[in-house]
């Protein structure tokens, strides 16, 4: 019989602890597939001792026998990308035989990058707070079928197709008030198009239903997080590309029949890094404190994360549109030794409580908080502890999927699976 793809995806607005969840349940699949976003991510992964952070390779290469696929919906830019294959190698990481990338997948030219600062500086007080890693407008040239694709590398054609997308942008370029130099970057963005030709690529969406076929478990591996989706997140401070479950079908070429388990990542408070609304935000001495406990600055650009509490009408949320079946719930350690801990369960707009997620956060709604008992430390190998186990009842039962996976620590094996495995073999 035909396995399925599982999907494991951000709850919340990134940085949920998704590369640590994807590294720990590797070993049980033989495929792990990346499906949107680029390198605005930042997936961390520690273990021996050492960190690793991951941009545009899947979490699964650190494991042995598992093929790694950048699929159709990932946005490339070769030069980080080479960045990233060449800090694996130093680690003793070969990834290229086990690395495929799609041949649908777009490339970020030096130009997008310039043209995500160019508009990030005329939005002013109004910006994104983008990575500037130039994925807006190559998401945008991808609609706007402009783009160049990673197959398009293998024609004889590829410099006047590159010429011609340079030309639109120069254009683009005098309706900006800011200036950005890119011909800087060009030279080295050439040089790593010519690398990137010697990689595996392939027709990812035949190949990967293929190997579902063949009865081969498949991990899709998400980026960003719900909150930052272009659909359903909290426009327009979110990211270009679709972040929730049905992103997987478009992003890999698969049919939503064949998706499995949908794992949603969260944190057990909250944090969000660039601009827009954070209903639970902490704005004093105890968002410092979380910021401080939980290391909360950026893996891919070092910026502080904001911090606040746990946020159930954006998790029920994230929980409908993803049909998210479990959730795995991360750095519960950050929150150890706090006398109490609060969980907003409701928003008041406009005098009225709602347990909903609304179309827009608008400056006048109010967090409804409910305080609960606070844990000590989470010593390995005992229960956890009581107060703890009273937390994670009062998400379930709010939200209605089970939690079974608590992480309590960044290392692979702070990790405890909870009543059925995310992953059974
Ligand atoms: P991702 O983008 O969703 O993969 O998450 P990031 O790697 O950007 O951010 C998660 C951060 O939290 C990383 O620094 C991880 O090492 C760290 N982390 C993950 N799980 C835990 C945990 O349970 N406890 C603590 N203290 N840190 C964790
Ligand atoms: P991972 O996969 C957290 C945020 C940016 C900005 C907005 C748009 O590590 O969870 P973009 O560069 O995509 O145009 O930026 O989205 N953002 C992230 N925040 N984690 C990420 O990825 C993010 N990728 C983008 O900070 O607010
Ligand atoms: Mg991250």
């Amino acid at each position: 019989m035909a396995a399925k793809v599982d999907v494991i995806l951000g709850a919340q607005w990134g940085d949920e602890g998704k590369g640590k969840v994807v590294d720990v349940v590797a070993p049980d699949y033989a495929v792990i597939a990346r499906f949107q976003g680029g390198p605005n991510a930042g997936h961390t992964l520690i273990f021996d001792g050492k960190k690793h952070v991951l941009h545009t390779i899947p979490s699964g290469v650190f494991r042995e026998g598992i093929w790694n696929l950048v699929g159709n919906g990932v946005v490339i830019d070769p030069v980080v990308f080479l960045r990233e294959v060449k800090s694996l190698d130093d680690a003793g990481v070969d990834v290229r035989p086990r690395l495929l990338i799609s041949r649908r997948a777009h490339l970020i030219l030096p130009t997008h990058r310039a043209l995500d600062a160019a508009s990030e500086a005329d939005k002013g007080q109004g910006k994104i707070g983008s990575t500037l890693k130039g994925i807006g407008p190559t998401y945008m040239d991808k609609t706007g079928r402009n783009g160049l694709r990673i197959g398009d590398i293998e024609r004889p054609d590829f410099m006047e197709r590159y010429r011609a997308l340079v030309a639109k942008h120069e254009r683009l370029f005098g309706i900006h008030d800011h200036q950005v130099d890119w011909r800087a970057n060009e030279a080295e963005w050439l040089q790593a198009v010519e690398t990137l030709r010697s990689f595996q690529l392939v027709d990812s969406e035949q190949w990967l239903n293929e190997r579902l076929a063949a009865g081969d478990r498949v991990m899709a591996e998400g980026a960003q997080g719900t909150l930052l989706d272009i659909d359903f997140g909290t426009y327009p401070f979110v990211t270009s590309s679709n972040t929730i479950s049905a992103g997987a079908c478009t992003g890999l070429g698969i049919g939503p029949s064949r998706i499995g388990r949908v794992i949603g990542i969260f944190k057990a408070y909250c944090t969000r890094v660039g601009s827009g609304p954070f209903p639970t935000e902490l704005h004093d001495a105890q968002g410092e404190a979380l910021r401080k406990a939980g290391n909360e600055f950026g893996a891919t650009t070092g910026r502080p994360r904001r911090c606040g509490w746990l946020d159930l009408p954006a998790l029920r949320f994230a929980v409908m549109v993803n049909g998210i079946t479990e959730l795995a719930m991360m750095k519960a350690d950050v929150l150890s030794g706090m006398g109490s801990v609060r969980v907003c369960t409701a928003y008041r707009i406009d005098g009225k409580e709602t347990p909903n997620f609304p179309y827009e956060l608008s400056e006048g709604l109010q967090p409804c908080y409910t305080e609960l008992e606070g844990w000590g430390a989470i010593n390995p190998g005992e229960a956890l502890p009581a107060a703890l186990e009273h937390y994670i009842a009062f998400i379930e039962k709010a939200v209605g999927v089970p939690v079974c996976l608590v992480s309590t620590g960044p290392d692979r094996t702070a990790t405890i699976m909870r009543g059925p495995e995310v992953a059974t073999r």
